[in-house]
């Protein structure tokens, strides 16, 4: 159990080490972020919540950029989660707010960037101006064939595979699909990552050390690492820190 303890640990970052050599033929295709801790750290400034979540909103920004530079492939960002709706009308207001806010300052400069910009989660619950903004977003970026910038937008993993069965069991129901027939291929392809490879690493800051409810299928075989930053101190260096760690582990899928 001690040694589990320690091993665990030494996956967390110690912030110690700003620079990271890494091997450029080893970067992770698909790294997924859940960008926790922006309350905290507006608290800690003595600020409204809301502060946290704009200064948030400013670091991916850098995080895009290094992931361009760094030629990932996706980026998957937890911006609003099935159950944030749970939050104060004020703050999900202000959270919905956000994706127009970036993609009205940041839109030009994707397209030149050759993003493709998704939307994974519910966008028919969304308020208006969101999902017109977004859905624009994807609309002019659907021809991109740089990174891939996914966020998660009223997303939940749950949900995902409930609606993934659904339409699975109306398939068998029609008979379009038997149920022998049915595989992990079968369930990936109906989920809202259908085309979209697994996350090769996941990143949580903040310091919790749990999924949310994100990406639970497609997480199966990723690389985890946790750090105790709050996502508006996150910065490039954080990223690269992580990608070092992830070079460093042998990933067996279940093998030797
Ligand atoms: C978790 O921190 C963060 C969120 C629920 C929102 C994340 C959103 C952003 C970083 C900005 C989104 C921007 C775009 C463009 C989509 P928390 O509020 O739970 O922090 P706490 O745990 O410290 O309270």
């Amino acid at each position: 159990m001690l040694e589990k303890f320690s091993k665990w640990k030494g996956n967390r970052s110690n912030h110690t080490t700003p620079s990271h050599s890494l091997d450029e033929s080893a970067i992770p295709k698909h790294v997924a972020i859940i960008m926790d801790g922006n309350g905290r750290w507006a608290k800690k400034k003595g600020l409204p919540r809301i502060a946290g979540h704009r200064e948030g909103m400013k670091v991916i920004n850098k995080i895009v950029r290094k992931a361009i530079d760094l030629k990932i492939e996706v980026l998957s960002l937890y911006a609003f989660s099935t159950e944030n709706w749970k939050r104060p009308r004020t703050e999900v207001d202000y959270l919905l707010k956000l994706p127009e806010r970036f993609l009205k300052l940041e839109l030009p400069n994707l397209m030149e960037e050759n993003v493709q910009v998704r939307i994974m989660g519910g966008l028919d619950t969304l308020p208006e101006h969101t999902a017109k903004a977004v859905t624009k977003a994807m609309e002019e970026t659907k021809d991109n064939t740089g990174l891939i910038l996914n966020f998660a937008l009223n997303y939940g993993s749950r949900y995902e595979l409930v609606e993934a069965m659904k339409q699975v069991a109306k398939e068998v129901e029609t008979g379009t699909l038997s149920s022998d027939a049915i595989t992990e291929d079968v369930i990936s392809r109906h989920l809202m990552t259908a085309d979209l490879r697994d996350p090769d690493l996941l990143i949580r800051t903040s310091g919790e050390i749990r999924l949310s409810n994100f990406m639970l299928w497609q997480l199966a075989y990723s690389e985890f690492w946790f750090t105790d930053v709050l996502w508006p101190d996150f910065t490039e260096h954080h990223l690269t820190e992580a990608i070092a760690v992830y070079q460093k582990r042998a990933r067996r899928y279940g093998g030797v």
